[in-house]
């Protein structure tokens, strides 16, 4: 079915015949129904394909799509490599990632913060375009062959993709993922079930999670880590409470990956949310912190603490941050949302003092023991919500002359955009991993005064849509 601009809007459910015409941000393709002023955003499709969709959610001006069939496919379009719901973009030549993902930081800035007179570098292209990752979350779900260890499909659903070779993990790693997952196949053990407890129609959650009813855990997912420079690896299983002969689980994985096994972990939460933060952690075997190197620092990873997931790609990315910070040896700068310290301890080298703020207390500790063992002086770290922390941090310590931030996709809240400007740095350079939240925080400190001067977006993500970048702004 095709619509005119006269026909009513798409249901849930319905198929439609769309020509794909550009590439939205977050990695659909667009389409136009009638006179164009209804959006299908369609995952599976980039611009010239004409497919085959079922419309899965619907609003008054835009619905969401997923591709069924493509019809005719756009002239770009190559064959993909793996049979993987985590790469969308595999589809578009590499060359073209590169330029889409330019063009959507360039279009994030001008259209969404209405900014214009600075200069955008060239991206920086992966260094490897697959096979990049050192951390993958895996899901467990019960399928009609029995326990399947995954990924989930794309566009929503509860469905569990099986995964064996994941071609955005090592060799290392997958052995770890098909060791851990051959385990739980073997003891019978099965996956929790996803819509349990939800109250028909409301979506609304009701349960808390237990054990099956054998008294055994019900599995939610598999976390592998890969220090990418040590070759050591961390696996972590995370199910439900109950009774589980874990140490055999690490016995096996000890089995088949030696030397290279670094620490096996087991979480029980009772979360019904699909994360695999929170719950209790225990060390089942091995080390709890994963050994890893990042340019010249040794580091230890919690298995709680964000690290960036392309080691080889987050030196480039700190190489921008060094460049831009522009430092020269007598400032002071703060790292905000610094994770376990790996911009501060960087930068520590080149700077007076250095402070960092971080939410999570595992990593501001990682922070503070990689800054002993490499023996950085100068950095200090801060466990706290950036909102209050930054005022409080600037009465104890100064204002800052550079400040670096890497917030979440969220990017900064007004408040914290408000604590930085009465900081007022004299440059800010913004890692952000999502132009759509950097554009309207850039727009905020440019309307307060500083000038945004540069940008260089970096390709962590090679056959996904996720776009980082890093853009300077200076005090005008
Ligand atoms: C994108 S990561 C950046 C980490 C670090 N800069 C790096 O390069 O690895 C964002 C970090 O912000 C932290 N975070 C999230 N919300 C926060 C808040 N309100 N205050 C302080 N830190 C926060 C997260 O725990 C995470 O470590």
């Amino acid at each position: 079915m095709s619509l005119a601009s006269t026909e009513p809007r798409p249901q849930r459910g319905d198929e439609l015949e769309l020509r794909i015409d550009s590439l939205a941000f977050g990695g659909e393709g667009v389409a136009r129904l009638g006179d164009g002023g209804y959006v299908v955003f369609v995952a599976g499709a980039i611009p010239g394909d004409l497919v085959r969709a079922v419309v899965h959610k619907r609003k008054r001006s835009y619905a969401h799509a997923r591709t069924v069939e493509i019809l005719e496919p756009g002239p770009e379009r190559i064959a993909p490599v793996a049979d993987h719901p985590g790469v969308p973009w595999q589809v578009i030549p590499y060359e073209r990632q590169l330029l889409v993902k330019s063009a959507q930081v360039e279009e994030a800035l001008r259209r969404i913060g209405h900014l214009d007179g600075f200069e955008l570098e060239e991206i920086v292209p992966a260094v490897q375009p697959w096979r990049y990752r050192n951390k993958l979350e895996y899901s467990f779900g019960n399928g009609p062959a029995g326990l399947v260890c995954g990924f989930h499909a794309p566009a929503g659903g509860n469905e569990v993709w099986p995964m064996s070779d994941c071609l955005l993990a090592s060799e290392l790693g997958n052995r770890a993922h098909e060791l851990g997952a051959r385990w739980c196949r073997e003891q019978g053990l099965t996956a929790w079930e996803r819509s349990r407890g939800r109250r028909p129609g409301s979506g609304e959650r009701t349960e808390v999670l237990g054990p099956g009813p054998d008294g055994r855990p019900r599995l939610r997912n598999l976390v592998v880590r890969e220090g990418r420079r040590t070759g050591k690896i961390q696996v972590r299983l995370v199910t439900t409470p109950g009774e589980l002969e874990i140490g055999e689980f690490a016995a096996a994985l000890a089995a088949g990956l030696g030397e290279s096994l670094s620490g096996v972990l087991w979480t029980r939460s009772e979360r019904l949310a699909e994360t695999t933060a929170g719950g209790e952690t225990e060390l089942v075997w091995g080390e709890g912190e994963l050994p890893e190197r990042l340019g010249e620092l040794d580091l230890r990873i919690s298995p709680e603490a964000f690290f960036q997931t392309n080691t080889e790609m987050a030196e480039l990315l700190y190489e921008v941050v060094v460049q831009y910070a522009a430092l020269e040896g007598w400032e002071r700068v703060y790292d905000l949302y610094s994770g376990i310290g790996t911009i501060a301890l960087t930068l520590a080298p080149r700077a007076g003092e250095l402070w960092g703020i971080e939410l999570i207390e595992e990593a501001v500790a990682d922070a503070i023991a990689t800054a002993r063992r490499n023996e950085i002086p100068g950095v200090q770290f801060f466990a706290g919500d950036t909102r209050l922390a930054l005022g409080e941090l600037v009465e104890r310590a100064g204002r800052p002359d550079v400040l670096v931030v890497d917030p979440p996709r969220a990017g900064l809240s007004q408040k914290v955009v408000r604590r930085i400007i009465e900081a007022s740095p004299k440059r800010i350079v913004y890692v952000s991993c999502n132009p759509t939240t950097l554009a309207p925080n850039a727009a905020q400190l440019v309307e307060a005064g500083w000038v945004l001067r540069k940008v260089r977006p970096v390709d962590m993500f090679p056959q996904t849509h996720h776009i980082e970048s890093v853009a300077l702004l200076e005090r005008g």
